[in-house]
């Protein structure tokens, strides 16, 4: 009899173990169930995190399967193609370009980086707007090939931008090429006043002279005695003003002829953009300037010119051309009171560039001045000499065309002017 409540009692103790095992389970599973929702809903946000950035972007997006098969597109795809979703998942993105190209994934063998101007099938059996596409393999979780990921931007808006791009640039020069122009005026006007201020003053002198001048005629031509004609002369300082007359005219004239100097010298100034660049010959160029700039000086120096054939720089001929003439003639100058003168024209490539170098064994450049001789009206020359607008405008040109123009002491003395160019 003790054996059957013993036996009862082992079997509700086993039942209640098993209870409360299931009980744990059940806890575990709303546990488990919890946090899958948590994860899931994690999931759904990054998912429409990822669709509203796929759908905002301008950019095509196609996602293949290995075989080329449609698995995800963006909406700016929709847009392009007008078809459904619906209808290109599972279509094979080959059969979707317009012209037939082969297979994309071809392209991978490119390499990355690579675009291709491409049109896609639209809707109504059109095509659609070109697109520069490029593709790129997809990898999986373990970096292996999943298919292919192709994006692609629409020409027709590289195209606009790029045009937006070459309006702002051409604005800029422009603005510069204004800025410019206005600081030269600025310095015409300020150079030209000094000369003809001078001319207005000597004028307004000249015209008093005159008028003693006037006088002491009159008094002349009147029929005065001699000793009334000395009282009148010592009266209008008529000695002085005689001696005054030949500085006054030579004073006038100098500075009429610096107006015409600054006038001629901005003649030399072409803003005009002569045409395209072209391939320029230096060494047919070098020669040709030192035959133009020797031609006004009437110099002893020797010139040697020796660039090696074929060098050639890319640009104006025209405006290069200025360039060494005023290199070559500012040499010449410089020479000038040096005994056994001499100028060299050198000229050598350097990488992208071609160099031209004029040196001459003159007096050089004071330290001081070195930083100045680009500057406008900078001269150390005589009235009628130079007006200090060669170097500023050769400056000028030779940025305009990408290069650089500097001045620097020659090893052996004098100056050397070093002018950097694109090469052809
Ligand atoms: N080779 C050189 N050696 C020494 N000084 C030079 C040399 N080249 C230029 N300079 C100095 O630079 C100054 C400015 O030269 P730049 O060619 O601009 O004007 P300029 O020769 O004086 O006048 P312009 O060229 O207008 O007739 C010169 O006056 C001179 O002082
Ligand atoms: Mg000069």
């Amino acid at each position: 009899m003790s054996t059957e409540p013993e036996f009862a009692n082992a079997q509700e103790i086993a039942w209640i173990e098993v209870i409360r095992k299931m009980e744990e389970v059940y806890s575990d599973l709303i546990s488990y169930e919890v946090e899958l929702e948590e994860k899931n809903s994690a999931l759904e946000e990054a998912q429409r995190f990822i669709t509203s950035v796929l759908s905002s972007v301008s950019d095509i997006l196609v996602v293949c399967d290995p075989r080329g098969a449609i698995q995800q597109v963006n909406l700016a795809f929709l847009k392009l193609t007008d078809i459904a979703e619906v209808d290109l998942l599972g279509q094979p993105v080959d059969d979707l370009l317009a012209e037939n190209l082969g297979p994309l994934a071809y392209w991978l063998e490119a390499g990355p980086g690579q675009d291709r101007e491409v049109r896609f099938k639209t809707r109504d059996g059109g095509t659609s707007e070109p697109v520069a596409l490029t593709c790129a393999t997809l990898l999986d979780h373990r970096g292996l090939p999943a298919g292919m990921v192709l994006t692609g931007r629409p020409v027709g808006e590289l195209r606009r931008a790029y045009e937006a791009l070459k309006r702002a640039q051409a604005q800029l020069v422009q603005q510069e090429k204004m800025a410019s122009l206005g600081r030269l005026i600025a310095g015409v006007a300020h150079e030209l006043n000094n000369p003809i201020s001078f001319i207005v003053g000597n004028v307004h002198v000249l015209t008093k002279y005159r008028e003693r001048l006037e006088a002491y005629l009159a008094a002349i031509h009147g029929g005065v005695s001699a000793s009334q004609r000395e009282a009148e002369r010592v009266h209008l300082r008529i000695d002085a003003l005689m001696d005054d007359l030949p500085g006054l005219i030579e004073g006038t004239r100098e500075g009429a002829q610096r107006v015409a100097d600054i006038v001629k010298s901005l003649k030399r100034l072409s803003f005009s953009d002569s045409g395209e660049p072209q391939a320029v010959d230096l060494a047919e160029l070098a020669d040709k300037a030192v035959q133009w700039a020797a031609k006004g000086r009437n110099s002893a120096a020797a010139i040697a010119v020796s660039l090696p054939d074929g060098l050639a720089a890319r640009g104006r001929a025209g405006q290069l051309h200025q360039v060494l003439v005023n290199l070559v003639e500012n040499a010449l100058d410089a020479v000038a009171g040096t005994p056994d003168a001499a100028v060299s024209l050198t000229g050598r490539r350097q990488g992208g560039s071609v160099v031209v170098e004029v040196a001459d064994n003159g007096p050089g450049i004071a330290p001081a001045d070195l930083s100045k001789v680009f500057d406008p009206f900078f001269t150390t020359k005589p009235v009628g000499q130079g007006t200090g607008l060669g170097l500023w405008i050769s400056y000028g040109i030779v940025r305009d065309h990408g290069g650089t123009l500097e001045a620097s002491a020659g090893a052996q003395g004098g100056a050397v002017f070093r002018m950097t160019l694109p090469a052809a």
